[in-house]
């Protein structure tokens, strides 16, 4: 990705980002927070959302991202009201959908298949999920978050806890905050760890991390305690899911020790991994990080369909 380049891209991985993309993307989305007349910026555009795995928060924030732009919304939200039912191909969709909108989102359950969508289509496509593998408008808007609690991104010391392995949010996250001198902690059951192709990354980066079981050890240290769901949908077998469905579930007591400036996360939806008592503690920032989708959206679509630059 070139900064500056964006009009007409596909977003497919967090990994074709470079640090300077990264910032500018985070800047357009400060610009677009800050900008009073918006609403003509992306009007007559119209944005198709290609739901293939349930969403709240990744598609209704692109709806209301899109419409307020101006542009219109057409789409589905369950594959099997649409003819994928019938059998009809991704490749198929992708060739119909694209003469009827002008920006493709889509979530997947396949990794993979937005990427294969954007090579099946001249229009932008967003990924907004692909199976275990990424998430990047969700790492934007995680940045996002990050730079406006902590007042930078660089040098922050952050702790992933829970579903490391399936967690494409952790993935994503990961990759994008290597571009900025991080420690990170890796905090799950072995048999949830990250994929140990990311460790081999951060080795070869010097990027320093430790992976641990226990939360309590890293809550003093950390800035942004990230935490996850356990992604049952993700695991083969269900027996395995109910060993670890409930290894950390944080509760206000656990966070008397830490800093005072630490912020909780956590890309949403979550079952029962954050009590509700921890809702109330100037730590919880998870809703306010999900109303970051907002502005982060907004800045994708303005970029790709080339109404900012
Ligand atoms: N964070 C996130 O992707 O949430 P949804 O699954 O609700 O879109």
């Amino acid at each position: 990705m070139v900064t500056g380049g964006f009009k007409g891209r596909s977003i497919i991985s967090i990994a074709d980002f470079s640090r300077e993309d990264i910032e500018y993307v985070l800047a357009i989305a400060k610009r677009l927070e800050g900008m009073k007349k918006k609403s003509g910026l992306l009007r007559d555009r119209i944005m198709a959302t290609l739901f293939f795995e349930p969403s709240t928060r990744t598609r209704l924030s692109f709806e209301s991202a899109m419409e307020s732009l101006g542009g219109k919304v057409i789409g589905f939200a369950d594959p099997n009201v649409s003819s994928y039912k019938k059998g009809e191909s991704l490749y198929d969709t992708v060739r119909m959908v694209e003469q009827y909108c002008d920006v493709i989102v889509m979530r997947h359950f396949v990794e993979g298949a937005p990427r294969l969508a954007a090579e099946s289509t001249t229009k932008p496509v967003l990924n907004a999920g692909d199976g275990a593998n990424q998430h990047p408008s969700q790492t934007l808007l995680d940045l996002y978050t990050i730079q406006k609690t902590q007042g930078k991104l660089k040098g922050v010391k952050v702790a992933f806890v829970g579903d490391l392995k399936y967690g494409r949010t952790v993935h994503s996250l990961t990759i994008a905050l290597s571009h900025f001198s991080p420690t990170f902690f890796f905090v799950s059951p072995p048999s949830l760890r990250i994929p140990s192709y990311y460790l081999e990354d951060l080795r070869q980066k010097k990027i320093p991390y430790k992976e641990c079981e226990d939360v309590m050890e890293v809550m003093r240290q950390v800035d942004i305690l990230y935490m996850t769901r356990i992604q049952q949908e993700r695991f083969p077998d269900p027996a395995d899911y109910e060993k670890v469905k409930n290894v950390y579930i944080l509760k206000k007591e656990m966070l008397a020790n830490a800093k005072v400036n630490m912020k909780i996360l956590h890309p949403l939806p979550r079952v029962n991994e954050i009590s509700t008592d921890v809702d109330t503690t100037p730590y919880a920032y998870y809703f306010q990080q999900a109303g970051n989708g907002i502005p982060i959206r907004q800045a994708l679509l303005a970029l790709v369909l080339g109404a900012l630059k």
